[in-house]
């Protein structure tokens, strides 16, 4: 996998990404996929924009672009951001490519800008993502209840985050710089994807 800045061709796939009503449910707070004119709106101000920190999640193997991830409410006082992912193609969920790009994005936070915390919100009922966060170290911090109106039921707004030396703790095993203790017995690749330093550009 690969992570690099969107480029304005990108807008297609965010619009087809976000007309999908199960992409809108697990992402939006409205109930509804976003309409073109919005999402070309939302591209250009929050993912192309001068400051905005959102890069193209690519196949390493075939450069297929996958989906999106950012930070936004990069907070420099405190040393803090919040983290978005949406990987828009569904046949890639459950694949893995999520973990590994929160993964990546972790190490940049951490590693590059040097922030303290990094937090996200997530609908109660997106188990997969709430899954994948686990995985990378967040924890869990709070719920709004009953927050999002969803599907003729409200839900609550899960909020996770992960602090810088949580992450270092962890970042070897996750990025597969080290072996994990099943590895190290036998003797096999971690392969976890190569370390960020090489596949954030
Ligand atoms: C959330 C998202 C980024 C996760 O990425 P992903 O590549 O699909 O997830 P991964 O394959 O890395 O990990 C998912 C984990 O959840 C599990 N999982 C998959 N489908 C699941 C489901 N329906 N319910 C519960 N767990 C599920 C997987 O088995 C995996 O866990 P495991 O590795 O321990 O087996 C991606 O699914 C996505 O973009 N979804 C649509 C948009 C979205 O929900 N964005 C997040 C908004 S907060």
């Amino acid at each position: 996998m690969v992570l690099r800045p969107h480029t304005t061709r990108n807008v297609a796939a965010f619009t087809r990404w976000y007309a999908d009503p199960e992409v809108a449910r697990l992402t939006r707070y409205q109930d509804a996929p976003m309409r073109a004119d919005d999402v070309r709106r939302f591209f250009e101000a929050r993912v192309t924009g001068s400051g905005s920190l959102a890069l193209a999640i690519h196949l390493r193997e075939s450069d297929r672009l996958i989906g999106t991830c950012a930070f936004s409410q990069l907070d420099g006082d405190n040393g803090s951001a919040l983290f978005h992912i949406t990987i828009g193609e569904r046949e890639c969920w459950g694949r893995g490519y999520g973990t590994e790009a929160t993964a990546l994005m972790l190490e940049h936070a951490f590693g590059t800008l040097g922030l303290h915390r990094v937090g996200l919100a997530v609908f109660a009922f997106n188990e997969r993502a709430i899954r994948s966060y686990r995985k990378v170290g967040f924890v869990l911090e709070g719920r709004s209840r009953e927050a999002i109106w969803r599907g003729g039921a409200f839900s609550d707004e899960i909020h996770m985050s992960i602090l810088a030396h949580e992450w270092q703790a962890i970042r070897g095993r996750i990025l597969g710089l080290e072996p994990t203790p099943s590895t190290a017995e036998t003797g096999a690749g971690a392969g976890a994807g190569p370390p960020a330093e090489e596949a954030v550009r």
